[in-house]
């Protein structure tokens, strides 16, 4: 199969390589042309585990290629997705449609025989039927099939999820673009994933329902370990006791600091516009997006708390920026808005990023960029855990507490045991386990190391 991807970021990028290592003939396409570039000079514009040696074996192999137009990729194209970015619309959180319907009529413009588009991009229903329309009008005569196709692929296990989807979802009733579609994911067939046949309407709101119900246990769990922290109850304990019944299941019961990244809040906001539309309002969904906007920021609360709620001319380090392990992606970042929070309150701000420094440095100004987590926590008052990164996992907290001015550490995803933390000397605070701290009494640097040395 000849393809073409129109839009090589985070997923059209992997989605591209993915089917050219398939072995099917793919030209991913950008209109940034910065980005080509790089590709054609063999370097890879995001982070993505595996995806500099997926693409160079593919590209080596002549399977896979880089263009900055689409019209002869287009022309030769048994299939073009579209997977460009569908951002929240400015003021009011519908989905910006505007890149999907210029990548239509671009496609349009170039189209040769019977040629299936699929749209990859997540896209409110009914979108398929405008872009249908988009291309039917600009090119009458030429035959076509619009098919939705969501892809449920997480960033920093892109590959994987990929090539081991726990389904493909494929939404039209035209045969021919069926068989295509099945063609080009044939090897997931080896792998015995489910391809899924539906309408197209029914395939984009699956995409929607999918994110919209994710975010919803996170968002749940979040508010369980709030009661534990009020009640003295260990929010770990309570997902592993509610995650082992088959109907719950354990993933996405992870307590923390809010949702981000660069799908679930916005594909909430776009169905609870879209839902309003047609007049059947969300309200669960509603209360998500409130209760998840309002967390992020509140974290900081956290940091002030070991403060008796000051914490002007503090040091705070943060270390993880990115929205989650293994991915450069800040797009909605809880770092974002606690940094700000932080900030606000009055604090001097350092971080550290295995990745995603150089993508903050556009974004969070004031800030001290480090070169690694002890160069990040040396002089602080506090270190704020955001970010899961492996790195974080196991850091010689001895060295660490004899770094920080105060040994308070802030763990906003739970990667430590509130006993070791004890037992080293630090005044720890976490989510969701034990009882709701009062403001901790930081002890000295000498009282920490009697408590350090036992
Ligand atoms: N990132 C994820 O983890 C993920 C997972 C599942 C679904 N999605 C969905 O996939 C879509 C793409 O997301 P992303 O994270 O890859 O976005 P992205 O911003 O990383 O990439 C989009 C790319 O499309 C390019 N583009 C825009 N208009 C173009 C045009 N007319 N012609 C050629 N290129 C064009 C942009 O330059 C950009 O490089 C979104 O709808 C998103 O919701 C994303």
């Amino acid at each position: 199969m000849r393809v073409a991807m129109i839009g090589t970021g985070y997923v059209g990028l992997v989605s591209g390589a993915c089917i050219a290592d398939f072995g099917h003939q793919v030209t991913c396409v950008d209109k940034d042309t910065a980005k080509i570039s790089a590709l054609n000079a063999g370097e890879i514009p995001i982070y993505e585990p595996g995806l500099d040696e997926l693409v160079r074996a593919n590209v080596e192999h002549g399977r896979l290629s880089f263009s900055t137009t689409l019209d002869q990729p287009v022309a030769a194209a048994d299939a073009v997705f579209i997977a460009v970015g569908t951002p929240s619309r400015r003021g009011d959180g519908h989905a910006d449609l505007s890149y999907v319907y210029q990548a239509a009529r671009d496609i349009a413009a170039a189209l040769r025989g019977f040629t299936v588009i699929i749209t990859k991009s997540t896209v409110p229903v009914g979108t398929g039927d405008e872009v249908d329309r988009i291309i039917r009008e600009l090119r009458p005569g030429n035959e076509l099939a619009v098919v939705s196709n969501p892809e449920f692929l997480r960033e920093g296990a892109a590959i994987h999820d990929f090539k081991h989807p726990d389904r493909v979802v494929v939404g039209t009733d035209d045969e021919r673009a069926k068989k295509i579609v099945a063609e080009i994911y044939r090897p997931l067939y080896l792998n015995q994933a489910p391809i899924l046949f539906t309408q197209r309407r029914t395939a984009e709101l699956i995409k929607y329902a999918a994110n919209a119900f994710l975010a919803t246990k996170i968002t749940f769990i979040n508010e369980i370990a709030d009661l534990c922290e009020r009640v003295g109850a260990d929010v770990q304990e309570v997902a592993r006791g509610i995650g082992l019944d088959n109907r719950i299941g354990p993933k996405f019961l992870h307590a923390g600091p809010g949702f981000g990244g660069s799908c679930f809040p916005k594909d909430v906001r776009a169905l609870i516009k879209t839902a309003q539309d047609h007049d059947v309002p969300m309200r669960i969904l509603e209360a998500v997006e409130t209760v998840n906007d309002t967390r992020k920021r509140a974290m900081a609360r956290k940091v002030s708390a070991a403060f008796a709620g000051v914490l002007r001319g503090k040091t705070v380090a943060v270390l993880g920026l990115s929205f989650k392990p293994n991915t450069d992606d800040l797009r909605e970042a809880p770092s974002i808005p606690l940094i700000t929070a932080l900030q606000d309150m009055g604090a001097k701000v350092r971080a550290y990023d295995p990745v995603a420094t150089e993508q903050a440095r556009q974004v969070l100004i004031d800030v001290t960029y480090c070169q690694g987590p002890y160069d990040c926590v040396e002089g602080a008052d506090a270190a704020v855990i955001v970010t899961e990164w492996e790195q974080f996992r196991a850091l010689d907290l001895v060295h660490i507490s004899e770094l920080m001015t105060c040994p308070v550490i802030v763990d906003l995803r739970n990667v430590y045991r509130p006993e070791d933390m004890k037992r080293h000397g630090f005044a720890y605070i976490s989510v969701g386990r034990g009882s709701i701290h009062t403001p901790v009494n930081v002890p000295g640097r000498a009282e920490r190391s009697k408590a350090v040395l036992g």
